[in-house]
């Protein structure tokens, strides 16, 4: 019995007929990789306290605790590999006449994957960004020598580019995700419990478009109610058996 055993004919036809393609993810997709996700038992948001590490009141509070704490990440995340999830994804890029893949994943491991450009929402945790000349330069190493690191251009702080929790998205990502959700026909939402804005409305986004919304999480979400379908599994097991279908 597979995952997608519970999708109608309408919907297989659909799958097998888009040209356009736009997935959402979210850390779901990751977590078969070993990347913790955010909510739920295991999640990141049960053992820390998303306002003392993921805000920019607590990067100008304490620097050095804001980056210990993405320093851990980054290292439990630099060995880990993409999972069959992810390069299905990426042999999307391949298969459909347009693929757009939106992340709310700051892993990297889509890149990691062969996906060309995925729009990383929420920033990327290998980028650093100077809080005073704004650049933003790749920054992969485990652990970091300098806690807090400096810019080797002008000795400011650097800090991760990742959005936190009260910033606005970069517009142009945020642009680039809401055409990618206006303008296909098969919109999939991937392993995201859809609690943060403005990724839970793109599927509503989608929808209201003409695309057929598909879902794949292991639980129903608030944004179950508004897709086309649900596949209740691992994202890992999941694609890779729509990809046999195509
Ligand atoms: P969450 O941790 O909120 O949700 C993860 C979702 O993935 C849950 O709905 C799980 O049921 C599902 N899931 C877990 N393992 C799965 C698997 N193997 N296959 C399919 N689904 C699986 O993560 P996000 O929705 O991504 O923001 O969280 C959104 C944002 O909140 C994150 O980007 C992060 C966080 O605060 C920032 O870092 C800015």
């Amino acid at each position: 019995m597979s995952v997608i055993d519970g999708l109608s004919d309408d919907i297989i036809e659909k799958i097998k007929s888009a040209k356009s393609v736009t997935a959402l993810t979210g850390a779901g997709v990751s977590a078969e990789s070993g990347v913790p996700t955010f909510r739920g038992d295991e999640g990141l948001w049960n053992n820390y306290r998303a306002e003392e590490l993921a805000t920019p009141e607590a990067f100008e509070r304490d620097p050095s605790l804001v980056w210990r704490w993405y320093d851990w990440r980054r290292t439990l995340l630099a060995p880990l590999k993409p999972n069959p999830g992810h390069e299905t994804l990426a042999r999307f890029e391949q298969r459909f006449d347009k693929m757009t893949l939106i992340t709310q994943n700051v892993d990297g491991l889509h890149r990691k994957a062969g996906s060309e450009e995925p729009v990383e929402i929420h920033g990327n945790i290998w980028h650093t960004q100077c809080i005073s000349e704004g650049t933003v330069r790749e920054n992969r190493e485990t652990p970091l020598k300098e806690i807090p690191p400096r810019c080797p251009d002008c000795q400011a702080l650097l800090r991760p580019h990742i959005v936190w929790f009260g910033e606005s998205l970069e517009p142009a990502i945020l642009n680039r995700a809401f055409e990618g959700a206006e303008k296909c026909d098969l919109f999939f939402v991937i392993g995201t419990s859809g609690m943060v804005q403005p990724a839970a409305s793109l599927a509503g986004v989608a929808k209201r478009g003409g695309a057929t919304v598909i879902e794949i999480n292991l639980e129903k979400t608030p944004l179950s109610y508004d897709v086309d379908a649900t596949l209740l599994g691992l994202s890992g097991e999941a694609l890779p058996e729509i990809e046999k279908i195509l």
